[in-house]
């Protein structure tokens, strides 16, 4: 399990997080499909239901999320916070574009409405910028197992190298909602709600999709056991203060 208490970005302001998207901007992905085979079809049965869900839930317009953004940036004096939520949108964006290239590459059609990605989208919906983050970071949380189980699925290179790249990307977007879920008091029934959110993403994420994590070496304990690991690392960061800008 990564240890976000080791990572220097847990120090990071807004500006500190612009500067981190905008270069991060310059290392996209490279998809390179000349060494790429054919997918067996029990492999192609087993992870693409999953990989659908997931690129779907991984794009966004972000036009309700920028809304509640602009009321956050103006009542905390952070107007850096939208340049970096822009940058962070942009870069979910183009994980989306990631998967649907590999889904296109295996002829798999996208999901006009996956259910999970409708749940997120309706809870996401129902406050500002508090609940629109505490989502997300749920999201992003079971995404970090999602993609290690995930790359060990197949031996596909391109796979793999997406996989990566998700998870590089991902670890610091959990630290960059937990910072602004820092700036929020966050007491006893506010840390239940996010536990009984990620208890009930858990139940479903692993009744759909145990044949990928168990593929990818995670049985139901080691996906609780890592997921929650997580979710109480992240409480851990909205504990602490938020760094003012200044
Ligand atoms: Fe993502
Ligand atoms: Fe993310």
């Amino acid at each position: 399990m990564v240890d976000f208490k080791k990572s220097k970005m847990n120090g990071f302001s807004y500006k500190e997080w612009n500067d981190y998207f905008s270069r991060n901007d310059k290392q996209k992905l490279k998809i390179d499909f000349s060494q790429e085979e054919n997918l067996s079809e029990t492999v192609k049965k087993r992870i693409f239901p999953s990989i659908r869900e997931f690129q779907r839930g991984e794009g966004s317009d972000g036009g309700y999320l920028m809304k509640t953004v602009e009321c956050f940036a103006v009542r905390h004096k952070v107007p850096e916070y939208k340049g970096a939520m822009r940058w962070f949108v942009r870069e979910e964006n183009q994980h989306s574009t990631y998967l649907k290239t590999y889904m296109d590459f295996h002829h798999i059609q996208a999901k006009e409405s996956p259910f999970l990605d409708r749940v997120f989208r309706k809870l996401r919906h129902l406050g500002g910028i508090r609940c629109e983050v505490t989502v997300l970071v749920t999201a992003e949380m079971i995404a970090l197992t999602y993609y290690d189980a995930l790359s060990k699925n197949t031996d596909s290179a391109v796979l793999k190298s997406i996989c990566a790249q998700m998870l590089h990307d991902e670890i610091p977007h959990v630290m960059f909602q937990s910072y602004t879920l820092s700036h929020f008091k966050n007491n006893l029934p506010d840390k239940w709600i996010r536990i009984i959110l990620m208890e009930a993403t858990l139940l479903f994420v692993w009744g759909a999709f145990h044949n990928v994590y168990r593929a990818g070496g995670y049985d139901f304990g080691t996906f609780l056991k890592e997921n929650m690991g997580y979710l109480h690392q992240s409480m851990e960061l909205t504990d602490r203060k938020p760094v003012m800008p200044g």
